[in-house]
Formats: C-alpha cells, structure tokens, sequence
C-alpha cells in the first residue's frame, strides 16, 4: 500500500479550501515540515503553539492540522533557534517546538474562513438556518469556478428568537460566554450576522446595508464597533477561540474519512475567555 505522505494531505485540504480563496496576506498550507515525510498520525487545532506541537506529538501525531497559521511572517533563524516567547514571540517558539518534535504544520486559514463547509458550521450548531452569505464572492458576479475570497460572514434567520434566547443559544452551541456591545438594547432581530474570529467595520456595514443590524462575532477592535454601534447595530462577541474552535472538528471530520487508516484527533484547548460568575 502507498504510504501517506504529509504532502498528501496538504493537498487534499487545498482540494477542498483553495489557495486562490485565501487572503495574499495569509502563508496557508504546509508551513513547517518536510513534504515527504511518512504520516503517522493527524492532530487538529484551531492553533499551532508550542503546547499543541507537543500534544500532537504525545498522541502519536507528526501532523498538526490548524485553522490559524503558526505565522504570518517567518521568523528569522535565531528567533527559532532561540524558542524563547516572551523574547521572540510565540510564531518562533511555534516553530521551534515543530522542529525539535518532527511535528509537520500545516493550516487552513482564510481559504477555510469563507468555504461553504465553514459557513454552515454556525447554522449546524445553533440550529438557527443559514440564510445566504454576508458578503456574496466577487461582489455577486459568482461563477463556480471563481474565487470565494473575501466572501466573509454569513446571515442567518432567528425566526424571532428573542436576544437572550439567541445568546444562550449561541453560548451553549460555542460553549462560550459572551459580551453585548451597542448603544440602544437591541429589538428582537429575524435576521443575524455571523463573522467568526475578528468582525472589522466594513464586513459589519455590509450587514447592516442588509438591514441585518444583529451581529455576532468572535471579536470586535472597539473603534469598528465603535462606528457599527453608531450606525445601529449590536455586537455580540463570543470570544476569537470560541468562534474558531469548530474549525477544528470541521478539519479532522474530513481528514478522518478521507484517510481512513490514519490516526487523528482533536486537540482541546481552552478558551482565554472566562465567565466569572
Ligand atoms: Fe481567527
């Protein structure tokens, strides 16, 4: 039987996320690894750090799986010879950590972000149905073969749930608590707006030219929500990791029944935001 190579499965995942649908920012694939390393086994997370290389490595993992990139920038030589994070930032411990444990990276980040799989995730949790997508790919002109980037956020129909009803919804479905932002208590909306991870002004005005003025999201800089706010709209945070956390389900359900015969597993990690109650 062929051997399953780490270069395999970064190409499955662009088979399913496309490189030409992430941001020209975004370094999505194989970032650390060698291409044609034999696979032992698949751990996903929503991030590459040092703490999930060495789980990975502990479950018996030498491929660790991730929405987020374990950089943006590579970091230089002595950065990564150095591990050290409060020094040279995490994305060099990250790397470091992968090296010293033979761990391969790999991520799926903004292709992942605005895939049809990834915008059903919200819909699938909360059972509130997926209406269309926020922001339609190449401003509507969409053919099948066209890129999605860009095409961020979904809406979703409440069939008018009221707003405490949709956020324990939401807490539960994200096992999160949350945070309001808004000037006026919100009336109850038929109709909300989904970004997971980080919501900016101009994604959350595009919702509101829909007349979507409910938005949720991982997380807001509070001068865009200052500005959202202004305009009208409520801003339900979640938290970045708790909205971003499924991804990582998302990517071992399809590497486990692609690759049937190898290991994989889910890497749990915490949220760093807390409920203090
Ligand atoms: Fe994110």
């Amino acid at each position: 039987m062929k051997k399953l190579r780490v270069k395999n499965i970064e190409k499955y995942l662009f088979s399913k996320f496309p490189k030409t649908d992430a941001e020209k920012w975004d370094p999505d694939g194989l970032l650390v690894g060698k291409p044609g390393a034999v696979v032992e086994g698949i751990a996903c997370a929503l991030n590459a750090t040092p703490e999930t290389v060495e789980v990975a490595k502990k479950e018996g993992c030498n491929v660790l799986v991730t929405h987020h990139p374990a950089y943006l920038e590579k970091p230089s030589i002595s950065a990564i010879k150095s591990g050290d994070i409060l020094e040279n930032g995490l994305n060099a411990a990250t790397v470091s950590a992968a090296l010293k444990n033979d761990v391969a990276l790999i991520n799926m980040h903004t292709n992942l972000d605005v895939s049809s799989e990834a915008l059903h995730v919200p819909s699938k949790l909360t059972g509130f149905r997926f209406s269309k997508r926020l922001i339609e790919p190449n401003g509507g002109a969409f053919s099948s073969k066209g890129s999605l980037r860009g095409s961020y956020g979904c809406i979703l129909s409440t069939a008018s749930k009221s707003v405490p009803v949709i956020a324990r919804i939401f807490g539960k479905a994200y096992n999160t608590t949350f945070a309001l932002l808004c000037k006026k208590r919100p009336k109850t909306p038929k109709r909300i707006a989904f970004c997971s991870g980080t919501l900016d002004a101009e994604i959350g005005a595009r919702a509101l030219e829909k007349n979507v003025n409910f938005l949720v999201c991982g997380e807001i800089h509070y001068h865009d929500a200052l500005a959202l706010c202004d305009a009208g709209a409520s801003i339900m945070c979640l938290g970045h990791d708790a909205s971003e956390k499924p991804y990582a389900e998302l990517l071992e359900n399809l590497l486990k029944c692609e690759f049937k015969d190898v290991k994989t597993t889910v890497i749990k990690e915490k949220n760093l935001l807390l409920e203090i109650k």
